[in-house]
């Protein structure tokens, strides 16, 4: 066997998680409620009956899962910061909740207690519900923005001295299409729709765009801020996660499937990428595919995004699909750049492995032309800030089969190699990885039946149990990083 692909000796390592999934105690020491408390509750259906109420108790529980944590060698910890913990009401003129700053200082200072660097995100789909009673949440580009510059200011000011290592906001692709107003498939909360109207409050194609401005533009404010404010005292980086598959095309001969597969990329990662890392426009195709309905930068926008410079690009990565052009023009509800996405080529061959759910097949080999095709086009430092996967059938093994976990031991090997690759043969500065996810958590829509954890949780006792993956990548960072 090939040695693994060599990782230099100051990659940083470790394990993710976000509050919503792992937290519980949803209504203790004076915590709002979030969209994703009410999605969960009036919609039972929408989330197979499942809730954030218990979780895995993280909130009570923190020190055992550190302890996990450190047991696996992890260097590093990326949790998210419960906005409605922090202000309840979520707005700028809302009062501040000690109690759930407490929170976060004794997760933070437990983290250093045990040499582990913490890497906080500010926001990872829990919208504080009042925002969008107030004013529709995202919806409102202006209102949203300056109530997100708030909420970033005050951690800032209150963790910035022993947080050094930020991200603005998870996944926007997947908050302006799956989640919260809307906006396309209304999938995650509060489950608006614009693709079927029957289940949504009335929403408009424009939706999803007007989300993805009102993200954009938060993202850059709280990094302005950040720039202009606390980066010289406090001397930390700041960044974003994009999440984003890579596509192939169905047929490789063919080139308008050639130009369907970039224009999928561009409908996803472009949209958010081309402002945030390049302070430029969407993606040419976006604007000639929607017209007036994708929202115009202003002058002074274009001046918010070049201030809001940032260190590194965050990269979320799971899968990889196939992309085909449709003849037909484009609906007004079409939000991926109007083709056809599938899981097999012409040929019949299928993309990568099957996992345990079924949008997730494991593709190392485009997990390295992603990295590839990003640091490229991008030019920022990467840090893959979320990787991994359910092994297929997990959802219904037992604790003492789920701990043997081999597929994702060789879905972790795989794509740590791809890593190395991406760096040694196609020159891509990347820094750092962080396994999704420290514990089995809550999954959103999909309940707890999808398990991504190295730790398996058992919801019953909410005792965790460590799988094999957990204890063996370790050795694979080390194996790596000791050839550098
Ligand atoms: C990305 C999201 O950030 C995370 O919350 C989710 O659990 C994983 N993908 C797996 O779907």
């Amino acid at each position: 066997m090939a040695p693994p692909t060599p990782l230099p000796a100051d990659f940083e390592w470790g394990f993710a998680t976000a509050a919503y999934q792992i937290e519980g105690a949803v209504d203790e020491d004076g915590r709002g409620k979030s969209i994703w408390d009410t999605f969960c509750h009036l919609e039972p259906t929408r989330t197979k009956g499942a809730s954030g109420d218990i979780a895995c108790d993280h909130y009570h529980r923190y020190e055992e899962d550190l302890d996990l944590l450190s047991r696996y060698g992890g260097k590093a910890y990326r949790f998210s910061i419960s906005w409605s913990r922090i202000i309840p009401l979520g707005g700028r003129n809302d009062p501040v909740n000690e109690a759930g700053i407490a929170f976060y200082d004794r997760l933070i200072d437990a983290l250093l207690a045990r040499g582990i660097v913490p890497w906080a995100t500010l926001y990872h789909w829990d919208l504080p519900q009042k925002l969008h009673d107030r004013y529709g949440g995202w919806l409102d580009v202006e209102e949203s923005q300056l109530d997100f510059e708030r909420f970033a200011k005050i951690c800032y000011e209150r963790f910035g001295d022993r947080v050094k290592n930020w991200i603005t906001l998870n996944e926007p692709w997947i908050v302006s299409i799956f989640q919260d107003k809307g906006y396309a498939t209304g999938g995650n909360a509060p489950g608006r729709s614009s693709i079927n109207p029957q289940s949504s409050e009335g929403n408009t194609a424009t939706e999803p765009w007007t989300v993805g401005k009102a993200l954009i533009m938060s993202h850059a404010r709280a990094v302005a801020l950040y720039n202009k404010k606390f980066r010289g005292t406090q001397k930390g980086r700041i960044g974003i996660s994009l999440n984003g598959d890579f596509y192939e095309p169905w047929d490789s001969e063919d080139e308008r499937d050639k130009m369907a597969a970039e224009r999928r990329m561009e409908f996803h990662i472009g949209w958010f990428a081309n402002p945030i890392c390049l302070a430029q426009d969407y993606p040419i195709c976006m604007r000639e595919q929607l017209g007036d309905r994708l929202p115009a930068f202003t002058e002074a926008d274009f001046a918010l995004l070049r201030e809001a410079k940032m260190d590194f690009y965050g990269m979320n990565y799971y899968t990889s699909q196939f992309a085909r052009h449709r003849d037909e023009p484009a609906s007004e509800t079409d939000f991926l750049g109007n083709l056809i996405e599938l899981q097999e080529n012409k040929q019949g061959v299928p993309v990568g492995e099957p996992s345990g759910v079924h949008w997730l097949r494991s593709t190392p080999d485009l997990f390295r032309k992603h990295l590839t095709r990003v640091y490229r086009k991008y030019g920022l430092p990467i840090y893959v800030t979320e990787n991994g996967c359910p092994c297929p059938e997990e959802d219904k093994m037992t604790r003492t089969e789920a701990v043997e976990d081999t597929y994702r031991i060789r879905y972790f090997q795989d794509h740590l190699d791809a890593v190395g690759l991406s760096r040694t043969e196609d020159g891509s500065d990347i820094k750092g990885y962080f396994a999704w996810s420290l514990m089995d958590n809550l999954e959103w829509s999909d309940g707890y039946g999808v398990r991504f954890g190295v730790t398996f949780t058992d919801y019953k006792t909410l005792e965790r149990t460590p799988k094999k993956s957990a204890l063996l990548l370790k050795g694979m960072f080390e194996d790596r990083m000791k050839q550098s």
